[in-house]
């Protein structure tokens, strides 16, 4: 998963470059690169691989400056190879630039820059960013001005730094949404940018945080933020203890926060190398899925726990709508008792975020003894449950530290919907068109998911009016069914309140009983083909009295003239709803815990990693 370290200052750049990328090595990546201002040119070095390569490299043919940026590269659009990689140069050679994210609109750009004469090296998104930038500063800009107006054109969510040879005194840095975020570290005569605070603790406790369409102007002596309208920013220097949990933690209270917002950047990590969007197509390389054998499976089991179960709930939704194969889910504690009917060619697919829960391993190893073909979808690399499958999909997400799984249940939804994609076109189950049209919709994932958290404030509003409840229901339909399950489940695990995800259209066979004044319902209700079922649901829970919080898809007078309280949400193609409406659940049961002043990172009784039945 992508990496930014960035130095300007007295020392010589290429050492603390490649320490802070070192330090970044555990979010995973397929190629690694530094770009540094050496006798006033910009010499870049990078290729595929580990970052020992590019060390080896830096041997071979050394670099030295007082200017340098580098980057870990996961790729997106383009395979992992050394002309992929980043730092990407512009056509003067004056202008160099990494990024994390991806540029949703990056076709569009590519066209408009090749008719103007712009020659591309690479098949990445990020190299329009340098073309646009080299664009501006030969229409006599600075650099500054030149990224500022840029940046102004990129769709999506970035994080991005940027340096010129024509102005030797600054590296530019700037952020856009949630893909990343960006900090600057403050030293003495010097200055830091990353894309994580591990990178550049070691120099400096001081940092500044860039906000959403901020950038930041940076030099030795310090740094001058603004928003990408021009307008200065007041910003706020933090000191930061020397404490690796807490730096770790960064400028979030706890883990869980932190993992809720990282959901943005864990998406595009999770389409990186998997998505090639020129193509319209998918790859999963660790499943081994051939064209035969995706044709020959008759059924597929998905099995998992808790979170990761509901994850499976709508992987079954997805396959079944896209692939057309028939999927049945079990919960892994109950599919080892079942005594479960496998025939030869059907899969067995388990999810798990550990990847050492000891039900969803059992589950496998039945499943093993029955003859299955074993897939798993795991966070942690090298775990059980990815030696034991035949095939696996990693989420990509770094390792999740606080209980309550958050962006390990939004990653294997993205990677369900890959491969339910991925099976459809192995079995030409789908026209090019709508291949096209789903493998698209994966754009613009990462910045809708940074869309709800840019809306934190207003949940955290709502969490305050829910503070003292004893009891909350939780409703949804088709594919958001799971959602509630899931907005339930956070709720209880970290605040100990009463709640139950209920399927929308069994409230009338029982459960309708219990609304009143005393029970919240929250109702999940994005435009998706359910729409108006769970519109009428909100009529029955405020004619009985009830409080009404409405999950609803931005601009939705309807609802909001009847509920009491909206999440919004943005408008998300449906078979990608659950992705976008699981995060203001995440944040409302994170808000009401914290401030019920919970352990929210270590709910009583409760661990990360269940290896017992
Ligand atoms: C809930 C939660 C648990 C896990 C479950 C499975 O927030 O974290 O429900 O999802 O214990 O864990 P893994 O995914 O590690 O198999």
């Amino acid at each position: 998963m992508c990496g930014i370290v960035g130095y300007i200052g007295p020392q010589d750049a290429t050492p603390i470059i490649l320490n802070g990328l070192k330090r970044l090595e555990y979010r995973g990546y397929d190629s690694a690169g530094l770009a540094v201002l050496e006798n006033s040119h910009i010499e870049v070095r990078r290729d595929a691989g580990k970052l020992s390569r590019l060390i080896a490299l830096v041997e071979e043919s050394p670099l030295h400056g007082h200017v340098g940026i580098g980057h870990t590269r996961w790729a997106t659009h383009g395979e992992p190879n050394a002309r992929n990689a980043h730092p990407h140069m512009g056509m003067t050679g004056d202008v160099v630039v990494v990024h994390n994210g991806i540029v949703e609109n990056f076709l569009e750009l590519r066209e408009e820059l090749s008719a103007e004469g712009v020659v591309f090296n690479s098949d990445t998104d990020t190299e329009v960013i340098v073309h646009l930038v080299e664009r501006y500063m030969s229409r006599e800009t600075g650099l500054a001005e030149a990224t500022r107006s840029a940046l102004n054109h990129l769709r999506g969510a970035h994080g991005v730094v940027v340096f010129s040879s024509r102005e030797p005194d600054k590296i530019v840095a700037a952020r856009i949404g949630n893909a990343g975020g960006v900090v600057v570290g403050l030293g003495e005569g010097e200055t830091f940018v990353a894309s994580d605070m591990p990178a550049i603790l070691e120099h400096t406790r001081r940092v500044v945080f860039l906000e959403s369409r901020q950038m930041a102007v940076v030099t030795r002596s310090g740094v001058e933020v603004k928003t990408l309208d021009g307008a200065p920013v007041a910003y706020e220097v933090h000191n930061v203890a020397w404490d690796p949990i807490a730096a770790e933690k960064g400028a979030y209270r706890h883990f869980m926060q932190k993992e809720i917002h990282e959901q943005a950047r864990s998406l595009t990590d999770t389409i990186g190398g998997r998505v090639d969007f020129e193509d319209g197509r998918i790859r999963l390389p660790e499943l081994k899925l051939t064209p035969e054998r995706a044709q020959r499976i008759q059924k597929i089991f998905i099995t998992a726990c808790g979170t990761a179960g509901h994850a499976g709930m709508v992987g079954k939704v997805l396959i079944e709508r896209i692939a057309r194969i028939p999927v049945e889910l079990d919960i892994a504690s109950e599919f080892r008792y079942r005594d479960p009917i496998i025939a030869k060619d059907d899969v067995v697919l388990a999810i798990s975020q550990s990847g050492e829960t000891a039900d969803t391993l059992a589950a496998m190893e039945e499943a093993r003894r029955k003859g299955a073909t074993l897939w798993s979808i795991v966070n942690v690399i090298g775990s059980q449950a990815m030696r034991i499958a035949d095939g696996y999909i990693s989420m990509q997400t770094g390792p999740e530290i606080g209980v309550a799984s958050t962006k390990a249940y939004t990653a294997p939804l993205v990677d369900l919907y890959m491969l339910a994609v991925l099976l459809a076109d192995l079995r030409g189950a789908l026209s090019e068109r709508e291949r096209r049209r789903l493998v698209n919709d994966l754009r613009r994932v990462p910045d809708l998911a940074g869309r709800c958290l840019d809306r934190e404030a207003e949940v955290e509003n709502v969490a305050r009016t829910l503070l003292n409840v004893s009891h909350c229901l939780y409703l949804g339909r088709g594919i958001n069914m799971p959602t509630a399950y899931e907005g339930a489940l956070k709720l209880k695990e970290i605040s100990y309140i009463h709640a139950e995800g209920y399927p929308a259209g069994e409230m009338k066979h029982g459960p309708i009983a219990l609304i009143d004044r005393d029970m919240p319902v929250v109702v999940i209700a994005p435009k998706d083909p359910w729409y108006e079922k769970m519109f009428s649901q909100i009529e029955q829970a405020k004619a009985r009295g009830g409080t009404v919080i409405a999950l609803a898809t931005e601009g939705d007078e309807m609802i909001s003239s009847i509920a009491d309280h909206v999440l919004w949400l943005p408008d998300t193609p449906w078979m990608l709803s659950p992705v976008t409406a699981v995060i203001p659940l995440q944040l409302l049961a994170y808000h009401i815990a914290a401030l019920r002043g919970l352990d929210v990172d270590q709910p009583r009784n409760l661990a990360k990693s269940v290896t017992v039945e």
